[in-house]
């Protein structure tokens, strides 16, 4: 068996694959790693054919959708999982082939209702059911102490001791730890009467995750994150650098239309000296008669540079070919020291 662990922050992925037949899956990948996975998969010679999640990640944005997007694979879940774009719900006992591989799934709710864990050849992936030294909270939506007690307990501690345990998350940067050693030390495990556990879980107080809303919006539903989206946009505009931009205002050229993208209040605080205002918000409605010239190169800015960069991505699309966006905003404009110019333009 082909074997990459990924490790990104606290969040850990796996891509596994045969190697009589080169045919792999991954296993929990996170968004920001895409690139990564597929040129791994390409370094190994596997070919990605199941995109897995053992769970709804409320923690981070799962790669699933978009990979299944890109490699034209099924994305694989537990049947109770909410995802609409799931194309192969699995349930206890099912097995994922892989080539030569069997993956085993084992329903295993209390972290999510829709947590599972894979078995294959003596490594078991435990999703957020089972961490090294710790076990996956149950105060996020769906979550159940008395399932995890179960699914636990009842299920896989009572596994091989020798199967290695592979987790979705580690913040300590270990790799694997095996059933054996999770029973010896991890120290939720030690109150194996139910009541205790269920009560220790219970007055466990955590704080939520960071970006909790978002990420189940986009993992339940299969939507775009907003950096998802202000990437696709990024991919499709030419940028300017702060310095580029000071030079040319300073020589007054007049072929670059500077557009201030804020709204009014800001602009009138301070903006790019010529810079035009047109607010994000009325750039449709407005444009036709602001810029009636679409061969004119206009370059969009805002206090931060995201919002400019969806508004250059809106004006290149809507047929102003040489749109480019600030790269940075007027934020590091300011704090640059470049010059700044208050009111509004004549
Ligand atoms: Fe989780």
């Amino acid at each position: 068996m082909l074997f990459e662990q990924i490790a990104t922050g606290g969040c850990q992925s796996y891509l596994i694959g045969c190697a009589d037949t080169c045919a792999a899956a991954l296993i929990d990948p996170e968004i920001s790693q895409i690139d990564h996975y597929i040129a791994l998969a390409a370094r190994d010679g596997l070919r990605i054919r199941y995109l897995i999640d053992t769970h709804t990640h409320a923690d981070h944005f799962s790669a699933t959708r978009e990979l299944a997007r890109q490699l034209s694979v099924p994305v694989v879940m537990h049947r109770k999982s909410p995802a609409p774009f799931v194309d192969l719900r699995i349930g206890d006992g099912e097995m994922v082939v892989l080539g030569k591989l069997r993956l085993q799934a084992i329903y295993t709710p209390g972290h999510t209702a829709d947590s599972m864990c894979l078995q294959v050849d003596g490594r078991l992936f435990t999703g957020d059911t089972l961490l090294i030294e710790g076990t996956g909270r149950t105060d996020l939506p769906s979550g159940d102490p008395e399932a995890l007690y179960d699914s636990l307990f009842h299920r896989i501690l009572r596994l091989d001791p020798a199967l290695e345990v592979y987790p979705a998350h580690d913040y300590k940067g270990r790799s694997h730890s095996t059933i054996a050693q999770e029973l010896a030390s991890n120290p939720r495990l030690q109150k194996r009467d139910r009541e205790s556990f269920v009560e220790m879980m219970r007055s466990l107080s955590l704080t939520m995750p960071t970006h909790i809303t978002e990420a189940l919006r986009t993992n339940m539903s299969g939507g775009k994150t907003v950096s998802q989206l202000l990437a696709a946009a990024a991919a499709t505009v030419p940028f300017m650098s702060l310095a580029e931009l000071k030079t040319r205002v300073e020589a007054a050229e007049d072929d670059l239309i500077v557009l201030d993208v804020r709204e009014r209040d800001a602009y009138e605080r301070g903006h790019i000296p010529g810079a035009r205002l047109l607010p994000r918000g009325q750039l449709e409605l407005r444009v036709n008669q602001d810029l009636p010239d679409p061969t004119r190169r206009v370059l969009a800015c805002c206090e931060l540079g995201y919002i400019s960069t969806l508004a250059a991505a809106t004006l290149r699309e809507i047929g102003y070919l040489h749109a480019v966006a600030l790269d940075g905003g007027m934020k590091a404009w300011r704090e640059t020291g470049y010059p700044v110019k208050t009111g509004s333009e004549p």
